[in-house]
């Protein structure tokens, strides 16, 4: 049996299929219609509402989550509040009135998601550096930004009594109770024994983790998904540990979480992580399901070869590593054989002296699949000279890959503009992007040319915002 807390009251649902998405459910199920359908893929926001949990602390978490792509089945043992219960009193919730307060809505279609991703960024207890980062993923057509980024900011970090959550501990001692679920097309195993036991067992069912990929099959190409493994709360799949030379990163740890970890300890990769998809969809997708599909414009992939990751690939009896380069095989394939899963991804310290920059071209600035990717990792010795060196790129060719030609100019040679220039001049020779319709080829081969050309011109300047970690 599924049960699922929606707003104050614990819903039991006795069958609903692997593939049901929870905003259909809201709407049709339960007449909940405040969340509404836009894009039906997690890009406009307009079906947001706020996924309640228990975090490591033991405190109740509020996350913002797009429903039109997370499963219901997802969520049990969850709570889910909607925009109708922020108002079920009748009177307008302090994040409804911060909206009004700052003239936030003129056609009013995606009101009630802004509303939401203001309510999860009200309900956290330490406000965020960046409050807009809560609306990045809440497109809105006719008011503009202006007064919603005010709406962010009246709300960020100030307390106020909550009318829509009154009796948190009975909400927290809920979801400590509630028990562990699998049926027989939805198995949410919890250990590494129990999800070897459910791939045996459900030979063809689909893995998922956040689901924001997985979920597009269903909602864009109308297709069916009759059974799942969902292993986003498999422990050892969950949790961060520091190693002798870096980080264990579980391969179901949400890409909020990991953005936590790598802001502190690879900077220059905070801008990417800012940038992949929103906060909201970072409040489900994982690094196991972005080298899962194996994108070739995923942000990940280029990411991880740049860092020297290992990716931890396991059937349950023996764990193999990988580098990001080997796994990804080729177009959206993996060496992953349907008995495996990737447990993990490795990631070793930076050294003292390695420069990092990761760069990424899309049409907007959040929310958006990059145009280029381009990561380089780059080491010299006392007199300047390039010792050691990875280039890696995303969106040039049919799968991630590393520049190893550049590479070898590179390795040796005097890091200064002349060597530069050289690479420049050889880039059009050892890529052959695609067109379509994020950019032509000849626009990435540019790109790829002039980011180059930034990462120097930024090594070289006194202001850099990245690179160094000595
Ligand atoms: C609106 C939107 C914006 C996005 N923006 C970006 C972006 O800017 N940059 C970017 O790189 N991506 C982006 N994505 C793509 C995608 O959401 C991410 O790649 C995300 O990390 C996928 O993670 P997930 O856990 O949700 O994957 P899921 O949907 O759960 O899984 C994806 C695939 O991986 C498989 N899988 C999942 N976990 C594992 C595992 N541990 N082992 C083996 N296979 C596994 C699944 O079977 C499935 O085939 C975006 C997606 C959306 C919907
Ligand atoms: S309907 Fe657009 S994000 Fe869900
Ligand atoms: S108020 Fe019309 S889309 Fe935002």
């Amino acid at each position: 049996m599924l049960e699922v807390m929606i707003n104050d009251s614990v819903v039991q649902i006795d069958y609903a299929a692997a593939d049901t998405m929870l905003l259909n459910y809201l709407r049709e199920d339960q007449g909940l219609v405040g969340s509404k359908e836009g894009c039906a893929s997690g890009d406009c926001g307009a079906c947001t509402v706020v996924m309640v949990d228990i975090d490591a602390d033991e405190q109740l978490c509020y996350r913002q989550i797009n429903a039109c792509i997370t499963p219901l089945n997802a969520l049990h043992g969850k709570q889910i509040i909607t925009v109708e219960q922020l108002s079920k009193h009748g009177e307008l919730h302090p994040v409804q009135q911060a909206v009004v307060d700052q003239h936030g809505t003129q056609c009013g279609f995606c009101t009630p998601g802004v509303v939401m991703s203001l309510y999860a960024l009200s309900k956290q207890s330490t406000p965020p550096t960046n409050p807009t980062d809560y609306l990045a993923g809440n497109l809105c057509r006719c008011t503009g930004y202006g007064p919603l980024i005010e709406a962010a900011k009246q709300v960020a970090g100030v307390e106020y009594f909550d009318p829509a959550q009154t009796n948190e501990s009975s909400v927290k001692q809920w979801i400590k109770e509630s028990d562990s679920q699998q049926t027989l097309h939805y198995a949410k195993p919890s250990t590494r024994q129990e999800l070897a036991e459910a791939k045996t067992r459900m030979p063809s069912a689909k893995l998922i983790a956040g689901g924001t990929d997985v979920a597009l099959e269903v909602t864009q190409q109308l297709k069916s998904i009759k059974q799942i493994i969902d292993i986003s709360e498999v422990d050892e799949l969950t949790t961060i540990s520091e190693t002798k030379s870096g980080w264990r990163v579980g391969a179901s740890v949400p890409l909020y979480e990991v953005h936590q970890l790598m802001r502190e300890h690879f900077p220059s990769t905070d801008e990417i992580f800012e940038r992949l998809g929103s906060l909201t969809i970072r409040h489900r997708a994982t690094m196991g399901g972005s080298l899962g599909h194996a994108s070739p414009i995923g942000d990940i992939a280029p990411l991880l070869i740049s860092l020297n990751a290992k990716i931890e690939v396991d059937d349950g009896a023996e764990k193999r590593l990988y580098s990001p380069e080997d796994y990804i095989t080729g177009y959206r394939e993996t060496v992953l054989k349907p008995e495996q899963w990737i447990s993990a991804v490795l990631l070793p310290k930076l050294a003292p002296q390695q420069r990092h920059a990761i760069y990424k071209i899309s049409k907007r600035f959040e929310d958006d699949i990059s145009t280029v990717v381009l990561a380089i990792n780059l080491t010299t010795d006392g007199d300047n000279r390039i010792k050691r060196c990875i280039l890696s790129a995303g969106g040039i060719a049919a799968k991630s890959i590393r520049l190893r030609e550049l590479e070898r100019l590179m390795i040796g040679r005097p890091f200064t503009q002349l060597l530069v220039h050289k690479i420049k001049a050889c880039v059009p020779d050892v890529i052959n992007p695609l067109s379509d319709v994020r950019g032509s080829a000849e626009y990435r081969v540019a790109l790829i040319q002039n980011l180059l050309q930034r990462f120097y011109l930024e090594c070289n300047s006194i202001n850099t915002r990245l690179v160094s970690h000595a």
